[in-house]
């Protein structure tokens, strides 16, 4: 594992070694030289800025990206007034990709006022051929670019990238490859992301995800395990079991074994609190899991699970391959067998063919399952995907009015379903400092917890208690949050 690696015992006067991850530790301890130069050259260590766009997968491998700059001997810095800036992109929706263009103007001044600055982009967006295109054309500042199949080999890229004035691109269109036991720089002492599977098979007609991240690829149940381990030997008390269809986990490896029989393992774990996992294709969630977690002590009461459209002919049209009734009676299942389960969801507006009927069954849907939480997005068109050929996209007008009814619906119902645990004590894990958020009597510090529901508690409290799952009751709920207080002394937190 990285740790027990010394880069400094590396001789990179040999050839580099042909297997993985050795390749990488090889280039890592190359890239020191150009480090060096820096320092000597500036009198200072070069500054390195890794900006994350998207989902908690992305989260994931951008702590990836700047294990790898920190272990080369870059310092971190959130500004983008670095030495060396890398966007690690996201293409689901149009407007991520937008985003980027935006950014990149503003990227390109601080390169003016800076001409030994590095800039690299990577992640899903660059595994679109038009968005090569565009950046060949149109932002040739940029000096190194790479997908979402070879992040494993950032240091060899990198090392390339500064032997060479042009602009490196290196994207592959599949890979069967998981390399491990690379760095990774955490956000967070006390929880971490951990990456299960890649990929995905399922091919939704409006999503990009597939042709972009490839064929789903399971890792080894006894590496999960193992980091983990590692994990909570380090500090970490939650994990987030990451997949973009976490249900068909395990399903492609050489010994098959199912997600439930993954989280029964990961269970096991000795000083580990929390589980938490995403995302749950509705079609694949199996009884096992529903009764795993529900005989658990550490898999937290918070379910996602993407509904899209709450039209069967939608959804049909979607290759979602559940129905309205289907979905519904999954969800009443898991709110009978689960009671305290808190059930989140993803929902399109606007998708091919949508009519207003097809509006109200969505709608129907969310008054009946009750979502502690929606995210809502306006349907976003990405070439190559069936839907975008699709003949019937709807007016934006339609789409506007009926996202407003959604979100109006969506947001009433998290409000009560938040509401309801008013008075209760419960146990949060606390994150962070709470930004300001009492409007008078804000001279008391208060710290942010989230329950094992995901939803979020303020208590009185400082930093001291970061890190810590106590006991909190919830006081005064505020929407889509509670004020609460510590019901145990600080000391006697776990
Ligand atoms: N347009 C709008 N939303 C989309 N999503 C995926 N693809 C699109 C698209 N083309 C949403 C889905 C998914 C979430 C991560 O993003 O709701 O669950
Ligand atoms: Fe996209 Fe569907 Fe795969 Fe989710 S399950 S990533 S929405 S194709």
């Amino acid at each position: 594992m990285y740790n027990e690696i010394d880069l400094h015992k590396i001789n990179i006067n040999s050839n580099p070694p042909t297997e993985e991850p050795s390749r990488q530790y090889y280039f890592m301890a190359k890239c020191r030289g150009w480090v060096k130069d820096f320092e000597e050259q500036n009198g200072r260590t070069p500054t390195a800025c890794v900006t994350t766009f998207g989902c908690q997968m992305n989260a994931r491998d951008s702590e990836k990206l700047l294990g790898i700059l920190e272990a080369i001997g870059f310092s971190p810095t959130d500004s983008e007034q670095a030495d060396f800036v890398i966007y690690n992109t996201c293409t689901v929706r149009d407007n991520a990709n937008q985003r980027v263009y935006g950014r990149l103007g503003v990227l390109k001044r601080y390169k003016k006022a800076n001409p030994r600055m590095k800039v690299a982009l990577c992640g899903c967006m660059m595994q679109e051929t038009t968005v090569i295109e565009k950046l060949k054309k149109s932002y040739s500042f940029i000096d190194l670019i790479f997908g979402t199949h070879n992040i494993y080999k950032f240091a060899e890229l990198l090392c390339t990238s500064f032997e060479t004035e042009r602009m490196l691109i290196d994207i592959w269109k599949d890979t069967d490859k998981i390399v491990e036991d690379l760095p990774v720089e955490r956000k967070y002492p006390y929880k971490s992301g951990i990456n299960i599977m890649f990929g995905c098979n399922n091919f939704c007609s409006y999503c990009i995800v597939p042709y972009v991240r490839g064929r789903e690829r399971s890792r080894e149940p006894g590496e999960i395990i193992r980091e983990i381990e590692r994990l909570v030997a380090e500090g970490v008390v939650e994990v987030m079991l990451l997949g973009q269809n976490v249900n068909s986990y395990g399903k492609n490896l050489d010994k098959p074994i199912t997600f439930a029989e993954l989280l029964r393992e990961v269970e096991k774990i000795e000083g580990l609190k929390r589980i938490r996992f995403m995302t749950s294709h509705p079609k694949d969630l199996s009884e096992e899991l529903i009764e795993v977690i529900k005989q658990s002590k550490k898999i937290c009461r918070h379910l996602h699970l993407p509904l899209q459209s709450g039209s069967t002919r939608i959804l049909e049209r979607m290759n979602r391959r559940y129905t309205k009734e289907q979905y519904i009676e999954l969800a009443e299942r898991i709110r009978r067998e689960i009671p305290d389960m808190a059930i989140t969801t993803d929902i399109i507006v606007g998708f091919p063919g949508e009519t207003e009927e097809d509006l109200e069954e969505t709608l129907d849907v969310v008054r009946k399952v009750k979502y502690d939480n929606a995210f809502t997005f306006i349907y976003s068109k990405r070439t190559g995907t069936p839907a975008a050929a699709m003949a019937d996209q709807v007016p934006e007008e339609q789409v506007k009015r009926g996202f407003d009814r959604l979100l109006k619906l969506v947001q009433d119902t998290a409000r009560e379903q938040v509401a309801k645990y008013q008075g209760q004590v419960m146990e949060a894990l606390i994150e962070e400092v709470a930004e300001e958020r009492q409007s008078d009597d804000s001279a008391v510090p208060l710290v942010t917890g989230r329950l094992s529901n995901n939803t979020i508690v303020h208590v009185p409290g400082d930093a001291s208690l970061i890190g810590k799952i106590v006991p909190v009751s919830l006081d005064e709920c505020h929407g889509f949050y509670y004020i609460g207080h510590c019901v145990l002394d600080k000391k006697d937190a776990e």
